[in-house]
């Protein structure tokens, strides 16, 4: 080692030293000073460097354009690496940074891990369908346990894109429709993963994406336009992304699309005006995956160089994987394009967050293979897992009770290309999870019932048009006392670039449900997707239909105890389900139209081939038991914007046995300055109730609740009539009127 680098290296330790441990007195004050002190010892290039995130070659999540990227750890031009874990790995690729560059800065290492690390939980909207916050935030925990334990310090979650579109494969990476639910989730996934203090290790960095607007593309094509009203951006799409910063994110990711024709990689508006200037976020931006690149197929840039200058302008801090900023920021720099100044506050933004991770403390901090093997899969995480799978699952049907199936049954047909696959059942962005060790429906079933038999037919595969398999099915369906049925899509069909153009059973799925059901044989239909589907047969002929999305590792363990009644079902839909692709979008906060729905008036808003109600309402979801609610109860029929209106309802547990119910609480402006929702979610409670229990519930509503966007897009409430409504849906509720003054 030479002197002048040996001279450095112990200048960037005494930095660190000097200003003591950031945890303690005024952390933010002593990390700013230490970030201070070192940019004034980096070179451009250097600067440069930390605004560069590279992927490894361990694995991938897009196209693998820097090779070369071991070389540019080693040269100091790449700040941050994803798609590397494991001690070893990062350790190797740390020690290259931290030994082998001028200034031995540590580098940052990010990976997706979006619903649990190696531990697979439910995708997040399957959780979402939880409406459980805090085995929501657990998941997250677990997850940041296992990936800090892994030499990971980011992660690129939570999702927080509200979707109303499901041809969109990438609703299954949210929480669903909603702003309100999809806010509270995403904030609990925050601080799931940060924790209350980021230099904890066993806690990682967040990144709340994809900023903004990702899940209005229009037509549900993935990376499509979106184009929206200001109101519509604010009163539904922002929310969420800004709830997950209010719970403390450090990090955010520019979206692919491009909003109002400006692609949000270049989005002034979104970056420098809402996010730093209105939100006062001090993290820093990342682009997703070569989207400064894309500037060029957006046609918003005509080379490398106008494509960064337009990024860095807009506030993006990092760079993901096309290297334009390394290749072009020096360059800018000397045309006078974007100034060294912007570059350090860019490349500050970043070394703060590694300053708070510790790794200037030690580089290797997340580097400790005992605590690896300790954390790996450890009963506590498959434990949490299962947990929060049970909890996800959405019982849409269950005519005749035939739920949950008697323990003593005797035959049981196992039926569907689902029912034995153990890679789908982790879904898609299943990390560094090992599907071999997920648990199939046919083995959580048969671990769960020892003394029954098992007949299992595959019947088709998820997709093509293959029937041969339809007369083995329905041949064991013939023996059987009951069939489980389990349809749906494969792991791949949703997630990125996973949109699709038809959202019902793909392949000949139906007809085989269709074959076996002519069995007569009592049929449980249990579906696996990551979207909503159309499965309006299914509704009409199957007796009882179990939704489990994709529920991870313990997938089949949960599915299990849900089918025997060993948990009592609670999950209520986070998504509304269209009869059909023509109804989208369709969710439950639509606005009422100046010809609201009249079924006796033809000039009223509605279609002539299919009603204007969905399949299933946003927030359904049955239970093996039966809740009845009281009537509303209000502190007052009238209330002043300082007061707050406390709302009563009973709840009772009519049916046999113990359970879970969402209540979920709604409001309706009747007259506004603008037109409002038929109802907007702003209150819930999951309730456990013995059978025969009933107990009171008390919600309060406050003039925060009755806020929106006025006609003059002023944040805030006006006078007037309002309807609040409450009920285990978002269609079957009571409600009670009161006014505010
Ligand atoms: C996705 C992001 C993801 C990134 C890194 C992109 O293709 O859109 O959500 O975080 O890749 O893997």
């Amino acid at each position: 080692m030479n002197t002048l680098k040996k001279g450095l290296i112990l200048g960037v330790a005494a930095i660190s030293t000097f200003c003591g441990n950031p945890t303690k007195n005024n952390p933010n004050a002593e990390i700013d000073r230490k970030v201070d002190s070192l940019l004034s010892i980096m070179t451009l290039d250097e600067k440069i460097g930390q605004l560069s995130l590279y992927t490894s070659d361990m694995d991938q999540t897009g196209a693998f354009l820097r090779p070369q990227y071991i070389e540019d750890i080693k040269a100091g031009k790449v700040g941050s690496i994803f798609n590397a874990y494991g001690t070893a790995y990062t350790r190797k690729l740390q020690e290259m940074a931290v030994n082998e560059t001028r200034l031995g800065i540590p580098l940052l290492f990010g990976y997706d891990v979006i619903h649990g690390h190696r531990t697979i939980f439910p995708v997040p909207l399957a959780e979402a369908s939880s409406w459980d916050l805090k085995a929501i935030k657990t998941a997250a925990e677990v997850a940041a346990r296992e990936a800090s334990a892994e030499g990971l310090h980011w992660t690129f979650a939570p999702m927080a894109d509200i979707a109303r579109d499901p041809r969109w494969g990438r609703m299954v990476e949210g929480s669903g429709e909603d702003p309100y639910l999809g806010s509270l989730i995403a904030a609990e996934r925050v601080k799931g993963f940060q924790g209350t203090d980021i230099h904890d290790l066993h806690t990682i960095a967040a990144c709340v994406k994809h900023f903004a607007a990702y899940g209005a593309a229009q037509a549900g094509r993935d990376y499509h336009t979106v184009d929206m009203s200001d109101r519509l951006l604010r009163e539904v799409y922002l929310p969420a992304y800004k709830a997950a910063l209010d719970a403390g994110a450090l990090t955010v990711m520019t979206s692919f699309n491009d909003l109002n024709g400006i692609p949000a990689t270049a989005n002034k508006y979104l970056f420098d005006e809402i996010l730093r200037k209105e939100w006062g976020f001090e993290g820093f931006v990342v682009t997703d995956y070569t989207a400064i690149m894309e500037l060029l197929y957006h046609g918003v840039a005509k080379d490398a160089h106008e494509a960064s200058a337009l990024a860095l302008n807009a506030g993006v801090d990092m760079s993901m994987q096309d290297g334009f900023y390394m290749q072009t920021l020096a360059d800018l720099v000397k045309q006078g394009k974007v100034t060294e100044k912007q570059i350090d506050i860019a490349a500050g933004r970043i070394l703060r967050v590694k300053f708070q991770l510790g790794l200037f403390e030690d580089p290797y901090r997340y580097s400790d293979p005992e605590n690896e093997k300790a954390e790996i899969m450890k009963s506590e995480n498959i434990a949490a897992a299962h947990d929060m799978a049970k909890k996800s699952i959405v019982l849409l049907k269950n005519e005749k009770q035939l739920l949950p199936l008697s323990k003593k049954t005797k035959t049981i047909a196992v039926i569907g290309p689902l029912a034995d696959s153990k890679r789908d059942m982790i879904g898609s962005w299943s990390a560094a999870g090992d599907w071999a060790k997920s648990i199939s429906l046919l083995d959580g079933l048969k671990k769960k019932l020892p003394n029954a038999k098992f007949l299992y037919a595959k019947g088709a595969e998820i997709t093509g048009n293959d029937t041969k398999g339809f007369a083995d099915a329905v041949n064991i369906a013939k023996k059987a006392d009951v069939v489980i049925m389990a349809v749906g899509e494969g792991f791949w069909m949703s997630g990125e670039a996973a949109s699709r153009s038809e959202i019902d059973l793909p392949g000949v799925q139906e007809d085989l449900v269709k074959a076996v059901s002519k069995t007569g044989t009592p049929m449980v239909a249990v579906l696996m997707n990551g979207r909503p589907l159309t499965i309006n047969w299914l509704d009409e002929n199957v007796p009882a239909i179990l939704e489990t999305w994709f529920l991870g590792t313990t997938a089949g363990d949960a599915i299990a105890d849900v089918l025997v009644g060993d948990y009592n079902p609670s999950g209520k839909l986070p998504v509304t389900f269209p009869k059909n692709v023509g109804q989208i979008p369709i969710y439950h906060s639509m606005k009422n139209t100046g010809r609201p729905f009249d079924a006796n008036n033809k000039y009223t808003s509605k279609y002539l081939d299919v009603s204007n109600e969905p399949l299933y309402v946003f927030g359904y979801g049955l239970s093996y038991t039966k809740f009845e609610y009281g009537a509303i109860q209000l502190s007052s029929k009238e209330m002043k914007t300082s007061d707050k209106l406390t709302v009563k309802i009973t709840l009772t547990n009519a049916g046999k046995m113990d359970g879970e119910e969402v209540v979920q609480l709604y409001i309706k402006d009747k007259v506004a300055s603008a037109s409002r929702a038929v109802r907007e979610l702003k209150d819930f409670q999951k309730v456990f109730l013995k059978a025969g229990e009933s107990r009171e519930l008390t919600f309060t509503i406050d003039n925060e609740d009755l806020s929106f966007y006025r006609a003059d897009m002023s944040w805030g409430s006006e006078p007037g009539e309002f309807v609040v409504f409450i009920g285990g849906n978002s269609r079957d509720t009571k409600s009670a009127e009161f006014v505010l003054n």
